[in-house]
């Protein structure tokens, strides 16, 4: 029963009349062979490890294909996790190939936005790590086709996801805080070093990491109504695996402030020159990288909006602060296309909003544009909020 929505069961139950005799709903459930979502999988780097084990895990997906312009990339991962996939060189022959329903998709970040509409004009919903495009009005112009079509779009990352970030949302809407003045999110480490688009046009830090703590900080105290920032670049040349020495063209250093309603301003800085020897596993970061201040109480997320490892509530003048919600409960940074694949089979709508990551890729592009200007820059953009 878990994975038929109350939609479609009161929907077949009306149709199937009382001609259907069950004798328990369990053993009914039981009977009924659960479709799978067929997905695609594109970009079979760094990150495709993360994903590959959390899409195979589910029971409601299939990994049909695996597409990689190396592609030799598509057979490893192929092989590797025992995917049993039709693997293709390129995103033309994936869409001619066996039929799916949904990509994934996990490329260059300069590509994403091709891949996507691509994707879409041939009748597949979409989920893509960040951005989903390469401007904002271009993410639009996507979510417009996916509805002009019926189909769904989503793009990373997935931190409204973790319960600490429900706790924490609730814990504001509760009016715990008071009064919210700011908040702050940090996130940097000292860069990747096997792909030069991280640091090409189009890449940078911001869309990299700082968008975890936009979606989050925009995600707890609502949209930005506007932006001001500064951004630069610290190191001008890189190494990477791929392609050698590079210039370094996008930033990979920023600091965001942005004004939400009600007076409220946060900050976020991030960057690609932070010593952090967490890097990639933070599992055991006992720091905190969120901060949100009211005049009743304040709140630290422990850990990364990424990978969180609990909360703490300051909001006593007499008692220590607590560390409260450290139950993951099973959330890892990397569940966005199974959650989103799973909501579809399921009929069932998933926190993470298109809206919202529209909104992170509207702030990416005004940041540039706000550093490049000297000006503060207004925002359209906006979703539903609260989100938790
Ligand atoms: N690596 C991580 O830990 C990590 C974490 C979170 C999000 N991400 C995001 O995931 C995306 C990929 O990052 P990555 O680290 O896996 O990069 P990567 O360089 O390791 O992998 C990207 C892969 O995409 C392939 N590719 C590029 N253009 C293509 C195209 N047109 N068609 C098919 N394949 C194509 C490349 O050949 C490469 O194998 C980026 O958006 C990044 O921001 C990465």
């Amino acid at each position: 029963m878990q994975n038929l929505s109350r939609k479609k069961f009161l929907q077949y139950t009306a149709s199937a009349g009382a001609a259907v005799l069950i004798s328990s709903l369990e053993s009914w459930a039981k009977s009924i062979p659960q479709k799978k979502l067929k997905v695609a999988v594109i970009g079979c780097g760094s990150v495709s490890n993360r994903y590959l084990p959390q899409l195979l895990s589910s029971k409601l997906i299939e990994v049909v294909s695996l597409c990689d312009i190396k592609y030799d990339r598509a057979l490893a991962q192929n092989r590797q996790y025992n995917v049993n996939a039709h693997t293709y060189p390129n995103v033309e022959a994936m869409l001619a190939g066996v039929p799916f329903d949904m990509m994934v998709t996990l490329t260059d970040m300069q590509a994403h936005e091709d891949l996507n509409r691509k994707a879409l004009m041939a009748g597949k919903h979409v989920w893509s790590e960040k951005p989903m495009a390469n401007t904002y009005a271009a993410g639009k112009a996507l979510l417009s086709l996916a509805r002009s079509k019926n189909l769904r779009l989503w793009g990373a990352p997935a931190v409204v996801n973790s319960p600490q970030f429900e706790f924490m949302s609730k814990t504001i809407q509760a009016g715990t805080l008071g009064r919210i003045a700011s908040a702050h999110g940090q996130y940097g480490h000292t860069g990747p070093t096997w792909s030069a688009f991280f640091y090409e046009k189009g890449g940078g830090s911001m869309p990299d990491l700082g968008v975890y703590n936009m979606a989050t900080l925009t995600g707890l105290l609502g949209p930005a109504k506007a932006i001001m920032a500064m951004t630069s670049i610290v190191n001008p040349e890189r190494t990477v695996d791929d392609k050698g020495k590079i210039k370094v063209e996008a930033e990979d250093n920023a600091h965001l402030l942005l004004e939400h309603d009600k007076g409220i301003i946060s900050h976020v800085m991030c960057g690609f020159n932070y010593f952090d020897p967490h890097g990639h596993e933070a599992g055991t970061q006992s720091l905190h990288s969120i901060q949100v201040y009211g005049d009743k109480a304040n709140m630290r997320l422990i850990g990364y909006d990424w990978e969180t490892n609990g909360v703490v509530l300051d909001n006593s003048w007499t008692e220590p602060a607590k560390l409260l919600s450290t139950d993951k409960g099973g959330y890892e940074w990397q569940e966005g296309a199974r959650v989103t694949g799973e909501s579809i089979v399921n009929g069932t709508e998933p926190r993470i909003n298109v809206e919202h990551a529209l909104h992170v890729l509207e702030i990416i592009e005004a940041a540039r544009e706000s550093s490049a200007t000297g000006k503060k820059i207004m925002l359209q953009s906006t979703f539903k909020w609260p989100m938790a």
